[in-house]
């Protein structure tokens, strides 16, 4: 007679045993990748804090993204670096702006593809905040009225879908107001729904050149709370955000969970700068194994409940899911 009745290595004795039992899986389908685009300069910049990673010239993003969806690569989301910030970041809701240049840009290089515009200001604005500032706080109200500006001009661009990052409260329903009342009732709002005053976006304000010194602790989340964190996404849910997203990513995958037991939309989760910089300097010190530890890493997040992940490692991805 056996000592053990349960035997879980039963079903792991070979690869196929293996593949049959598997429970979560990535696809070059479920990834999204982040595109930074600086105006102003001739020759792609290496940002120092996230090795592998660029700013490239506006001349080069037809080039980058035609590469990278040579790889199976299908979502982009554009990052815009202006040289024309101003108190309300008034360039990304201009028709000759960085945002509108970037998104007709992309539309025309890689037609099919789903092309996204990170919605915010912070990369627009003198003092670096992702809105208005009154009083040395950003007011949420007047930063409603020019997201709703941006994200109409992105519209006209041609963009495929609006992903709203400010943590504004009532983003949700300004944006798909002003959509709809522009005639864009079918475009689709990816909302940054739980997003953490999380010092992982270090090397992200390396890589949008921002002087930004203050907090974003009074939109942001603090990273403390969880019940809060399913009640913001909830919350934009019911304004009709058409994906959810928590970010970011490996600190968060609690709340992962949490909203997927929660909510029956898209969930989208963001691995973001200090995540890729963890991992990278790592690699290069020869700590850990590049494909094995990104592998795992966004598996966790598919098994945590997200459906489709943003990732700088996603050209690295692409190349190893084709082998
Ligand atoms: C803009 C924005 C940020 C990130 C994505 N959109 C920066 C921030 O909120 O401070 C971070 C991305 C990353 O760290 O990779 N609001």
């Amino acid at each position: 007679m056996s000592l053990v009745e349960n035997r879980f290595r039963r079903l792991r004795r070979t690869p196929a045993l293996r593949a049959l039992v598997r429970e979560t899986r990535l696809s070059v389908d479920d990834l999204v990748l982040p595109v930074f685009v600086e105006e102003g300069i001739d020759a792609p910049v290496e940002i120092a804090s996230m090795p592998g990673v660029f700013r490239h010239p506006e001349k080069d993003l037809p080039k980058v993204l035609k590469r990278a969806h040579k790889l199976g690569l299908k979502a982009f989301i554009l990052f815009g670096v202006s040289h024309h910030k101003d108190a309300a970041g008034s360039d990304s809701w201009s028709d000759k702006g960085l945002m509108v240049r970037m998104i007709k840009a992309a539309k025309k290089a890689v037609p099919d593809a789903v092309i996204i515009s990170d919605n915010c200001f912070c990369e627009y604005t003198t003092h670096g905040h992702c809105g208005v500032v009154c009083d040395g706080d950003v007011d949420n109200d007047s930063t409603l009225a020019n997201l709703q500006l941006q994200a109409v001009a992105a519209a006209r661009a041609g963009v495929d879908m609006i992903a709203p990052s400010g943590m504004m409260d009532g983003m949700i329903t300004a944006i798909r107001q002003a959509l709809d009342a522009a005639g864009f009732s079918h475009l689709p709002i990816m909302s940054y729904s739980t997003k953490f005053a999380s010092a992982f976006y270090g090397p992200f304000r390396d890589a949008v050149d921002s002087n930004f010194k203050g907090t974003r602790a009074t939109y942001q989340m603090d990273v403390a709370n969880g019940r809060e964190a399913l009640a913001e996404s909830l919350q934009d849910e019911l304004e009709g955000a058409d994906i959810l997203m928590v970010k970011p990513g490996m600190p968060c995958l609690d709340v992962l969970a949490r909203i997927r037991d929660a909510s029956a939309k898209p969930l989208a989760v963001y691995q973001v700068s200090g995540e890729y910089a963890m991992i990278k300097h790592a690699v290069n010190a020869g700590a850990l194994n590049e494909q094995a530890v990104v592998m795992e890493s966004l598996l966790a997040f598919r098994r945590a409940g997200a459906d489709l992940v943003l990732t700088y490692f996603a050209e690295d991805v692409a190349r190893w899911l084709a082998k």
